[in-house]
């Protein structure tokens, strides 16, 4: 069966018993949901819903959700992890119980897809004293009763069958189905089971997550008012099975970008698994979160997309591949997801952009970066190479620490990730102290046109957000009585249309003469204003908030003008790079 009619047989499922669909949201979690990096399951927007706190659209929800799980991006290389995939979700929120939702999967999987019903395993939650919840009795019988003979339930621990979303949150024990692909593909002992990662058993759907409770911060669980259903089907792996493979990447959903590579790397796959796999996957991953508008950079979402990238390059070179290569294989996923994601082809040069700079930057220390790993791993006594030297490799090879510690593996040799953290962390340190003496001495100086720069930089970045879009972030600024400097996250050079037209929009807005207001507020009322700001930076009690009305919110210490009228005329004089991902303009008022 074709991937396609894989997820059109999902949705007509669902759809038949009376379930309504619901739209794929971004990867990039809304600001209030800090509890991952990037949406990691179905479920995750919905987390209101189970709580309560919402209203759902229906009580029978399903749809087809684009994750991201960073947690398995070094698992990446084998047969089924991916660090990009595909969940396809069902969900009652205070609708049908575990009975129902074990059915509506069994008869998907049986009657529709035509699995073997006899290669379909389960498991129970065996209880726990901890969270003082007992065996799920209901489940054990409700599948038995669907058709899952008593030999094929495995009772599981709250490790394996207690899904919460994130360390907090919605949540309960669950129960997961597995297809088995024989003793023959598995580790052949006796204990083999479900939950053994030798490669017999392959989860495929866990299609009866119990939301009843909330985890807090401490782990107490308190039970939640509504009792929902929470599922979640592992497409590619579902369409694995369904084309008798374990090998996700020999579906029809990855063998055409697989031959591509075959194609640019003039190598076989059966002979290069591991190095192919990764290069599919972190391409498709890296496509669509450069295609969110996220840049590489030193922390968060950012970082994670540099590991994704610069892991690709590694394992690209390996094979042959070089940069115009990669190019061509983000055109192929593009091209492969633009009908149902049309953003993609809409910004489809800035992520090429994203990336080959990614590429670049990493290209240019990484020869140095590998022989200096080299020496080290020859120099040092034992098999532990020191903190500060993989920080090193990171600080000025750029090596995250986490390609260190893989192709350290490869030669047997490990890392001291404490002694990594804590060169890092002393290394923030000082630069965050120099980043605070640059940022009084810049307000020291209190002209006229120092002034004027500072009320004229907050409208560059409305109008840049207006132009570039709204993901578009101030990352540095320096402000002298003859010019401003504005770093913002962008990973391409504007082109002349871009910076006229925000040049326009800054001096159709100075001669509206608009007001410039300020307010002082807590950062929460700040927050809901709407206002821009760092909000990870350590604001006092109450901030201050300038209102440049109709154009721009800011938290900032200003002082500001009070009209726009009085700028002048503003001229963009320059556009360049400033460090990977960020862009500098110079631009001055006459
Ligand atoms: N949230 C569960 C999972 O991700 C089921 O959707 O496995």
């Amino acid at each position: 069966m074709d991937h396609v009619d894989v997820k059109r047989l999902f949705f007509e499922h669902f759809s038949s018993l009376k379930h309504k669909k619901l739209p794929d949201v971004p990867l990039i979690p809304p600001e209030h949901d800090t509890s991952s990096l990037f949406i990691n399951s179905g479920m995750q927007p919905l987390k209101p819903l189970f709580m309560g706190l919402q209203k759902p659209p229906a009580s029978r929800l399903y749809n087809s959700q684009k994750c991201v799980r960073t947690g398995d991006i070094d698992d990446v290389g084998d047969n089924k992890h991916l660090t990009f995939f595909f969940m396809l979700g069902n969900w009652s929120i205070g609708d049908y119980g575990v009975t129902e939702a074990a059915q509506f999967a069994y008869d998907l999987l049986v009657k529709k897809y035509g699995m073997n019903k006899n290669k379909l395993w389960a498991t129970v939650f065996k209880g726990d004293k901890k969270l003082g919840l007992g065996r799920d009795d209901n489940m054990f019988a409700a599948w038995q009763k669907i058709g899952i003979p008593r030999e094929r339930i495995f009772l599981a621990d709250a490790e394996e069958v207690f899904w919460v979303s994130g360390k907090t949150g919605p949540c309960g024990p669950t129960s997961e189905m597995h297809y088995d692909f024989g003793a023959s593909k598995g580790c052949g002992k006796k204990s083999c089971n479900p939950t053994c990662d030798c490669g017999r058993f392959m989860e495929i759907w866990n299609p009866c997550v119990q939301i009843s409770y909330n985890r807090n911060a401490a782990g107490k669980l308190t039970s939640l008012k509504l009792k929902s259903i929470d599922a979640g089907a592992g497409f590619e792996r579902i369409v694995g099975v369904l084309q008798g493979t374990n090998d996700v990447f020999t579906t029809t959903i990855f063998k055409p970008l697989i031959q591509q590579i075959e194609k640019l790397s003039s190598k076989n796959y059966t002979h290069n698994k591991k190095a192919m796999r990764i290069v599919a996957d972190h391409v498709r991953a890296s496509t669509f979160i450069a295609g969110e508008g996220v840049t590489p950079a030193r922390k968060d979402q950012g970082y994670v997309l540099r590991r994704i990238i610069r892991r690709m390059v590694r394992y690209s070179k390996q094979l042959g591949i070089d940069r115009s290569g990669i190019k061509q294989l983000v055109r192929f996923v593009i091209d492969d997801f633009k009908k149902e994601y049309p953003y993609l082809q809409r910004n489809s040069k800035q992520i090429a952009g994203i990336i080959g700079n990614e590429y670049d930057n990493f290209n240019k220390t990484l020869e140095k970066g590998s022989r200096l790993l080299a020496q080290l791993m020859q120099t040092t006594k034992g098999k532990t190479l020191r903190g500060v030297d993989v920080f090193h490799l990171y600080d000025t090879y750029g090596f995250p620490m986490e390609l260190t510690r893989e192709l350290a593996a490869e030669k047997g040799f490990k890392i001291d990730e404490n002694g990594y953290e804590r060169e890092f962390a002393k290394h923030r340190e000082v630069s965050k102290k120099g980043q605070s003496k640059k940022f009084v001495s810049g307000l020291a100086d209190h002209s006229e046109m120092v002034i004027k720069y500072h009320t004229v930089n907050h409208m560059l970045l409305s109008a840049l957000q207006k132009v570039l879009g709204p993901k578009v972030t101030q990352k540095g600024s320096n402000l002298t009585a003859e010019r401003l400097r504005f770093d913002f996250n962008w990973g391409e050079k504007m082109t002349p249309e871009q910076l006229k037209k925000s040049e326009d929009i800054v001096n159709k807005w100075i001669k509206q003469d608009v007001p410039v207001t300020m307010e002082e507020m807590s950062v929460a009322d700040a927050k809901k204003a709407g206002a821009q700001g760092v909000f990870t930076h350590k604001y006092g009690a109450k901030v201050k908030v300038y209102t440049i009305k109709g154009i721009s919110k800011e938290i900032c210490l200003g002082p500001h003008v009070n009209k726009t009228g009085v700028l002048g005329q503003f001229k963009i004089v320059k556009e360049k790079s400033s460090s990977a991902g960020v862009r500098r303009i110079k631009a001055v008022l006459e």
